[in-house]
């Protein structure tokens, strides 16, 4: 078998599987910011990508796809159950975000975590060649960096963290929080959202471990009595800015977005929310908030329409379950009191869209909301922000989100305060042009500036200075 200098290893392979009309089974590349963001690396080094297919009890070889080296791990039903819906998605992604939903600690769902997160270190360690880098992504995986360090020391190991680390307050509720910090820790860089991750990681190690960490670098002692070190610090991911200005000029997608508007019954102003439907952002308390208002009667029915695009995510996770019931529950009660034969109050669809289809979304929107409870980045910020190259519309952006961190000039909330969440909407609505053009400019600088390559470019610089730093201490 052929093996790569540069690997991906992450739970999702970067394409879907499909059954088309005919019946035949194929693949389609799938529509995320991080495989379009490793695209050109995966192409200029010929590079594999391990992951999970989506289904369960798929069996499926190896094989090529756009140029990449695809190697399939398969999970079984149960391991569907137990890695993913439960150790993954109801114990890390709720502690991890806060606690927002009570996570749940159930050994059996660790043991089939610690299984799977083997499986995909052997496949990895197969399929890198001699002295390649390994590039781990996200919490489903924290143990792979140093299962694979065991296996194949010779690897460079990378690790990026797209959801927030928590603060030890939080971390430490984990019962197995040693073995995972073990697992981070065998990558020579482990990349988190923002600075205030990568301090709360750091923090976990000095107290789980009291090893020495100092700015963003830290001591782990080895079994033989020497210490390597280990690069923790916050490389923000992003977009694929290029691609939304694109899209956004394109006339089909301008008429597109003019369509929708009228579909609403051109409303004064369209309020827009995009969103995997997940706990941690926020939608019931944006709901709730405009519903207030309507009641209020500061804003009418006939004059603002909220769109709430809510994803489909996770359907068997508990949690998901009751929130989905919640949103509709909510929703139903406010479309009923406030509808008019011509307008709706909040347009709520549970789908999801592609790329074209949201840009017109973006440029039919007046005001953007994100108000995520606690969020690693928000790209959808990113992308409503490099899609206005009219330097129009408002972003209202919750502080909790990772994105805060580099869109100061958006007009900032705390979701928790329903009060003060609905001044910032009747503020973001009424915000004049020039005003609004001040904040985008200022935004779009940003986002445009710091895209998904940028952010690619300098993880990889990061894994390229350990390399050298390797091959040095092994050549000396
Ligand atoms: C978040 C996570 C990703 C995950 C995505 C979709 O963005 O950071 O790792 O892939 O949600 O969730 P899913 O469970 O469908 O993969």
């Amino acid at each position: 078998m052929t093996q790569a200098d540069f690997v991906v290893v992450a739970n999702r392979l970067p394409v879907d599987h499909v059954t088309h009309a005919s019946g035949e089974d194929g693949w389609r590349r799938s529509p995320g910011g991080l495989v379009t963001a490793l695209e050109p690396v995966m192409r200029d080094t010929e590079g594999a990508w391990v992951g999970w297919a989506g289904r369960a009890d798929l069996d499926v070889e190896p094989f090529e796809f756009e140029g990449t080296h695809l190697v399939p791990i398969r999970l079984s039903a149960e391991e569907v159950e137990n890695y993913y819906e439960g150790f993954s998605n109801d114990t890390i992604w709720p502690l991890y975000h806060d606690v927002i939903a009570a996570p749940r600690y159930r050994r059996v769902w660790w043991e089939s975590y610690v299984r799977v997160n083997r499986r995909f270190a052997e496949a990895a360690a197969d399929a890198a060649a001699d002295g390649g880098t390994v590039w781990v992504q996200d919490y489903q995986l924290q143990l792979v960096p140093q299962m694979l360090r065991d296996l194949r020391p010779d690897l460079t190991i990378g690790y990026f963290h797209h959801i927030p680390f928590p603060a030890y307050g939080l971390y430490s509720q984990l019962p197995w929080r040693r073995q995972v910090l073990d697992g981070l820790l065998g990558a020579d860089v482990i990349g988190f959202q923002r600075v205030a991750d990568a301090g709360n990681f750091a923090r976990a190690v000095r107290r789980v471990h009291h090893y020495n960490t100092k700015a963003t670098g830290i001591t782990v002692p080895q079994a033989d009595g020497t210490s390597r070190s280990a690069l923790a610090k916050a490389f923000p991911i992003s977009i694929d800015a290029e691609s939304y200005v694109e899209l956004a000029r394109r006339p089909d997608i301008q008429a597109r977005a003019a369509e929708i508007r009228e579909s609403l019954g051109n409303p004064k102003k369209i309020l827009l929310g995009v969103d995997r439907l997940d706990y941690t952002k926020g939608i019931r308390h944006r709901i709730k908030a405009f519903g207030e208002l309507l009641e209020d009667g500061r804003i009418n029915v006939g004059d603002v329409t909220l769109v709430q695009v809510a994803s489909p995510s996770r359907e068997r996770v508990e949690s998901y379950v009751t929130l989905r019931d919640e949103i509709e529950l909510s929703v139903g009660r406010i479309n009923g009191e406030f509808d008019t034969m011509d307008h709706t109050a909040i347009r709520y669809l549970h789908q999801s869209y592609p790329r074209e289809e949201m840009v017109a979304l973006y440029l039919a929107a007046d005001v953007m909301l994100v108000t995520a409870l606690r969020d690693g980045m928000n790209l959808v910020a990113k992308e409503y922000v490099a899609a206005r190259s009219d330097n129009r519309g408002v972003l209202v952006l919750s502080e909790f989100a990772g994105a805060a961190d580099e869109l100061a000039s958006a007009v900032r909330i705390n979701p928790h305060d329903i009060g003060g969440m609905k001044d910032a909407i009747v503020r973001a609505i009424e915000m004049p042009t020039a005003e609004q053009g001040r904040r985008m400019r200022a935004l779009r600088r940003k986002v445009l500036e710091n895209d998904v390559a940028k952010w690619s470019q300098s993880f990889l610089d990061a894994l390229e200075v350990a390399r050298r730093s390797k091959r040095a201490q092994v050549s000396a």
